[in-house]
């Protein structure tokens, strides 16, 4: 698998395919990605030259003083190591605590987060959705560098 920062409009509108297909409620516009890309680190995964997935590390902001890391596999994709691989990549960009925000209808992102130590803090709605997003943190460093 190769992950490759999103540096140009193809590898922006791959990162946005893979985002909006998983997070259709959170659906972002090319120009949204694009001024995400310059706040955070967004990247794209291929195996084999084949789109399979996309991340976000996002510094700490005025709302939360921890980093957020989110890796997301296309389901064509998943269960073949893919995620682990991403999201290890994306971890080690990390410092201090992490957060991470998961569809609570996405059931593979929510076991995965939890088998990899994060702890649910909340759930909450974006304005004019149903279905509530998930913010879980991970604290232990010594968890995380065991991995
Ligand atoms: C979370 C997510 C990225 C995981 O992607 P993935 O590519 O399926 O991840 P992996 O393949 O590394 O691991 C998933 C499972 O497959 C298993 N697996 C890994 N390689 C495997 C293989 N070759 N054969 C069978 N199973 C395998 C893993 O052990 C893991 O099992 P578990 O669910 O019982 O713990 C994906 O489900 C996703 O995009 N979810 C939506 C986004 C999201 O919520 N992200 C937040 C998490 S940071």
């Amino acid at each position: 698998m190769e992950i490759v920062r999103v540096r140009d409009e193809a590898t922006l509108v791959d990162w946005r395919r893979v985002h909006n297909e998983i997070v259709p409620p959170a659906a972002l516009t090319v120009d949204e990605v694009r001024e995400r890309a310059e706040r955070n680190v967004l990247e794209v995964a291929y195996d084999d030259g084949v789109l399979v997935g996309c991340s976000t590390v996002r510094p700490p902001s005025e709302e939360t003083a921890a980093m957020t890391v989110i890796a997301r596999v296309l389901p064509a994709y998943r269960r073949r190591g893919f995620g682990e691989l991403l999201y290890q990549h994306c971890l080690r960009q990390a410092r201090g605590p992490v957060e991470t925000h998961v569809l609570a209808s996405n059931a593979d992102g929510l076991r995965f987060a939890l088998a990899h130590g994060f702890v649910e803090v909340e759930r909450y709605l974006l304005p004019g959705d149903e279905i509530p997003f998930v913010e879980l943190r991970l604290d232990e460093l010594d968890d995380r560098e065991a991995r």
